[in-house]
């Protein structure tokens, strides 16, 4: 038999936001991996890593949404996979347990004490299962006026219902479950970094590096590498689905926008765009029905060399949005489970590499520390186990 330390077996995703286009991508992920694990293993970043913990493909799914349609019926609606993914499966797939997010009615402390309710009753359902909530809602009005310092502080937070992300991740936290943040909410305000803390959780965040951003570290690490300098860099995206919809709204998009912007500056070392006295990096997010899930982005790097002589760089990406989310999903939900078993505990800026924004202390900057950092934490989870 296959155990570690705390005799799990298997993982359990628990997903706020399931039936969304990353959630039901997710749903269809572990489906196939039950029955076909070629089809995903290859895929994820940590395969074949920390063994010791569980079967890899030991991974089971439930969660949270506000949309009444079945899963299938959200799979087809979000127009990602193709039948052959998920038809042979549709009832296992059906199956899966998706709560009613808590209405939006309730106050703060009422939302956490129903989906409290629900961790528990999904441990009774998965009592060998190590869970680790996954937070993929959609992106909320980004700058919270005033982030909460104390629970009492978020209890009384008149915004359950804007920024529903607080309950789950203090529920989930009180409940001893790690919390992944995938969204560019701002989650990880002092109250829920001291909670988790104090309960022994990871926490890791924020906003998924999936696509774009990720290759613009790579690239902008190349850059800094070589010292060629870069005088601008223009970047737009396209998308058609419901997270292209919603960042529409200004305010929506203004902190993912945020994340995908800072961090060309951390990575070079100096403000882009200094010498025109403003920004000369530009990242632009445009809702565009036609292409769905399969964005696109195109990046327009100018740069300068020896003898201060221009240069540039084209690049057009032709992504799917969530085949590149949801395995990154698996791989952050992998890490958390490794490291609650190695005993670590609050944020995991370590795991930078996932995320355009990394919380916690000193975070990886550049491509190569990111890398570092996860063979740094991957050495810390090998020795916890000897
Ligand atoms: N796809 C990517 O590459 C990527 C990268 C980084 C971050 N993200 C972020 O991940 C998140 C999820 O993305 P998506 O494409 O799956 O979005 P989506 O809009 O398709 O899914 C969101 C889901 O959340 C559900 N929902 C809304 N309010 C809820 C509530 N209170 N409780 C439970 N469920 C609720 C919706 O019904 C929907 O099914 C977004 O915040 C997005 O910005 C995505």
């Amino acid at each position: 038999m296959f155990l570690n330390l705390n005799g799990y077996k298997s993982l359990l995703l628990l997903v706020a936001g399931a039936k969304g286009a990353i959630g039901s991508t997710l749903a269809a992920a572990v489906t196939q991996l039950k029955h076909h694990p070629d089809s995903v293993l290859p895929y994820l970043t940590t395969a074949g890593k920390f063994s010791g913990l569980f079967p890899q493909q030991a991974i089971d799914l439930a969660g949270w949404d506000m949309a009444e349609l079945s899963m299938t019926s959200a799979i087809t609606r979000h127009g990602v996979l193709p039948k052959t993914v998920w038809e042979p499966y549709q009832d296992e797939i059906d199956g899966i347990t998706v709560f009613s997010s808590p209405g939006a009615d309730l106050g703060r402390a009422a939302q956490v004490q129903h989906i409290m309710q629900d961790m528990a009753s999904l441990k009774t359902l998965f009592p060998d299962a190590l869970p680790v909530f996954i937070n993929l809602l959609p992106a909320c009005a980004a700058e919270t006026p005033h982030m909460p310092e104390t629970l009492a502080e978020i209890m009384d937070h008149p915004g359950a219902s804007e920024f529903p992300d607080l309950s789950y991740a203090l529920a989930a936290i009180s409940s001893r479950i790690p919390v992944v943040n995938f969204t560019p909410n701002p989650l990880e305000c002092p109250a829920i970094i001291q909670h988790a803390v104090k309960n022994g959780v990871c926490l890791a965040g924020c906003d998924g590096k999936t696509g774009q951003t990720y290759f613009k570290v790579v690239l902008a690490s190349a850059l800094k590498a070589r010292n060629l300098q870069v005088d601008g860099w223009y970047s737009l995206n396209i998308l058609g689905n419901a997270d292209g919809k919603n960042l529409m709204d200004p305010e929506r998009a203004a902190g993912k926008l945020a994340n995908k912007t800072h961090l060309l500056d951390d990575i070079l070392g100096y403000p882009v765009g200094e010498k025109y006295g403003t920004p000369s990096h530009k990242v632009h997010i445009d809702y565009y029905p036609p292409r769905g899930d399969a964005k696109e982005a195109w990046d327009v790097i100018d740069l300068i060399g020896l003898f201060g002589l221009p240069m540039s760089i084209r690049i057009n990406l032709q992504g799917r949005d969530s085949i590149l989310a949801a395995p990154m999903v698996l791989d952050l939900a992998r890490w958390m489970a490794a490291l609650s078993t190695s005993g670590r505990k609050g944020l995991i800026p370590e795991l930078g590499f996932y995320f355009k924004k990394p919380m916690g202390d000193c975070p990886p900057i550049t491509f190569q520390e990111q890398l570092n950092c996860l063979q740094s934490l991957e050495n810390e989870y090998r020795c916890s186990l000897s």
